[in-house]
């Protein structure tokens, strides 16, 4: 990552980024907080607010606050320092793990928020399993200082084990609990001071030189100045110092320590992201891998979302760019189909709200409103024939049988599944004998979302049933033998939604059986985005 060339400014300023965490470990708070000091929101508790003003208007959304989780991933930006951040949000759901993992595809770095008293949570390690595939930078957020939490050394051993990475202290708390004060910053040799009269005032922080500064004395009171003077020259002694290049391949994490509920930390990791997160990366292609410095504007879509606003029926595709400067009103070849596309109301997530994008630059995540030709793994290119790798669809671990509660409304019902494989929200198959059909989920909240959606957008109650198959492989191999493959084993045929052939089953000795009796043929779990 070093050796690279250094980027047109404008990229070089953005930083795109997830937060990965356990639900309840303090994401909102902190995403709120990111938005407030970019100016993109005047007032804290505007995103809960707004999130239930939203909430309200739909069913989909009333199951979303029951559940407390978050469906729909969005993405916003802001401006804060010389930097413009991109932070697109994960969905918070175990269940949603395929969504996650294709919206970290579109990011360069992640913020790991962990509860100070808690640790490293079960979510946070699955997430965190899912950024080390990609090797993408970590930093490290210890949240709820404020309350009593786990000792410092301790929370670092635990991720170091539990995670198996490298843990450089960026701050180092002062007191826990009701005694907490604030941090000591050792990277910039700063006493940073928690006001906790003013929950959305931002901490003082005090310019000293180094730990034998008698200004510290000042506001530090004797007893724990003295066991912060002993813990860091331990943690000096133990803990390795910052190693930038090791940041940016993922091997090591810096953590800061705070309380996002009481803005304090908060400034201080955004300025880490700022100095060590990595600006845009390069992109993952065929033929060729795509540089952000590129002039030619090419991006790929990571994520379609439907029916954002009840009242339009459009959707929006997010797609981030991979490389150059985009300007509205551009012409973009959609490599898929090698159409050209204006792309006339392109939208940015200001955290407000949407807004029309005049620009944008590498790095950054555009919506792009259309009737249903962009899809998931999509590339857009100024003409050249590329397309961005790396963006699977991962076989359903959960197959049901989908039926109208109406059988006059099939057409409808199969409409509206259509609608939701492409937003990859589902993966549905047409069988090859029989009627209906059959849906297939990574958890199994998402039947319950999707039926609630379906009458919801459609105004259709569906029934799901048990099916008699349990795992869809994709069928790959020459095309003769693919047919002479499905003419066999009709029974067990569907096609997804994009006609490609499934082989589905109950039995892994099915699937066994496949592979032994038909050498030509491969069953596969996954299948590239196309
Ligand atoms: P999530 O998105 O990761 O699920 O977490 P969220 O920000 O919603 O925070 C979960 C709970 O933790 C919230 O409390 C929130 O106020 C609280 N919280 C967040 N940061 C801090 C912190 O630094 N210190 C302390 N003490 N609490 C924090 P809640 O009671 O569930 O919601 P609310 O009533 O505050 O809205």
């Amino acid at each position: 990552m070093s050796n690279r060339p250094a980027l047109p400014p404008e990229i070089g300023r953005r930083r795109t980024f997830a937060i990965i965490s356990h639900p309840d470990a303090g994401k909102t708070t902190l995403t709120e907080k990111f938005l407030l000091y970019g100016g993109a929101i005047q007032m804290a508790g505007q995103v809960r607010a707004k999130g239930e003003a939203r909430r309200t208007r739909s069913d989909f959304m009333q199951m979303e606050k029951d559940r407390g989780i978050s469906v729909s991933a969005s993405a916003m930006s802001f401006d804060y320092d010389r930097y413009r951040y991109n932070l697109v949000d994960t969905p918070g759901h175990s269940d949603f793990s395929e969504d996650t993992y294709r919206t970290l595809t579109a990011v360069d770095s992640a913020i790991m928020v962990i509860d100070g008293a808690k640790g490293v949570e079960s979510q946070t390690r699955k997430l965190f399993e899912v950024c080390r595939l990609r090797d993408l930078p970590i930093l490290t957020f210890c949240n709820k200082m404020d309350r009593e939490s786990r000792d410092t050394f301790d929370i670092i051993d635990e991720i170091q084990e539990n995670l198996a990475i490298d843990v450089t202290p960026a701050s180092w708390p002062i007191g826990m609990g009701s005694d907490f004060v604030g941090c000591y910053d050792l990277l910039r040799d700063r006493l940073e001071l928690m006001d906790r009269s003013d929950r959305n005032r931002v901490a003082e922080s005090v310019k000293i030189e180094g730990l034998d500064d008698p200004k510290l004395a000042e506001h530090v009171p004797a007893h724990l100045l003295d066991q912060l003077r002993e813990e860091i020259e331990m943690a000096r002694e133990l803990l390795p110092p910052l190693d930038h290049q090791a940041l940016l391949e993922g091997t090591m994490t810096p953590i800061w320590f705070g309380s996002a509920i009481n803005s304090f930390g908060v400034k201080e990791l955004m300025d880490g992201i700022g100095r060590y997160g990595p600006e845009p990366q390069p992109t993952s292609a065929e033929p060729r891998q795509i540089a952000p410095e590129e002039t030619k504007v090419t991006g790929f879509v990571f994520k379609v979302q439907a029916n954002m606003d009840p009242k339009h029926r459009d959707r929006v595709a997010f797609v981030r760019l991979s490389s150059g400067h985009f300007e509205r009103g551009m012409k973009l070849t959609h490599a898929r189909s090698k159409k050209a596309m204006t792309i006339s109301a392109p939208v940015l997530f200001l955290a407000s709200d949407r807004e029309l994008a005049e620009e944008a630059w590498a790095g950054d995540i555009i919506g792009i409103p259309n009737h249903g030709q962009l899809r998931i793994g999509d590339t857009l290119t100024e003409g050249e024939a590329l397309k961005v790798t790396g963006i699977p669809s991962f076989a359903p671990e959960l197959l049901q049988g989908v039926r109208a509660g109406d059988p006059m409304k099939a057409k409808h019902l199969e409409k509206a599944l259509f609608q939701f494989a492409e937003e990859g929200a589902a993966k549905v198959f047409k069988p090859a004998f029989g009627s209906g059909y059959i849906v297939g989920v990574v958890g199994a909240l998402q039947f319950e979302v999707l039926a609630s959606r379906i009458e919801m957008e459609y105004g259709l109650p569906v029934r799901f049933d048990a099916s008699q198959f349990t795992s869809a492989r994709w069928v790959h191999g020459p095309k003769a033998k693919v047919e002479a493959f499905t003419q066999a084993n009709k029974q067990h045929i569907a096609h997804d939604s994009d006609g490609d052939v499934v082989y589905l089953t109950r039995l892994q000795w099915d699937i066994d059986r496949v592979q032994r009796d038909y050498p030509d043929i491969t069953l596969s779990a996954t299948k590239e985005m196309m």
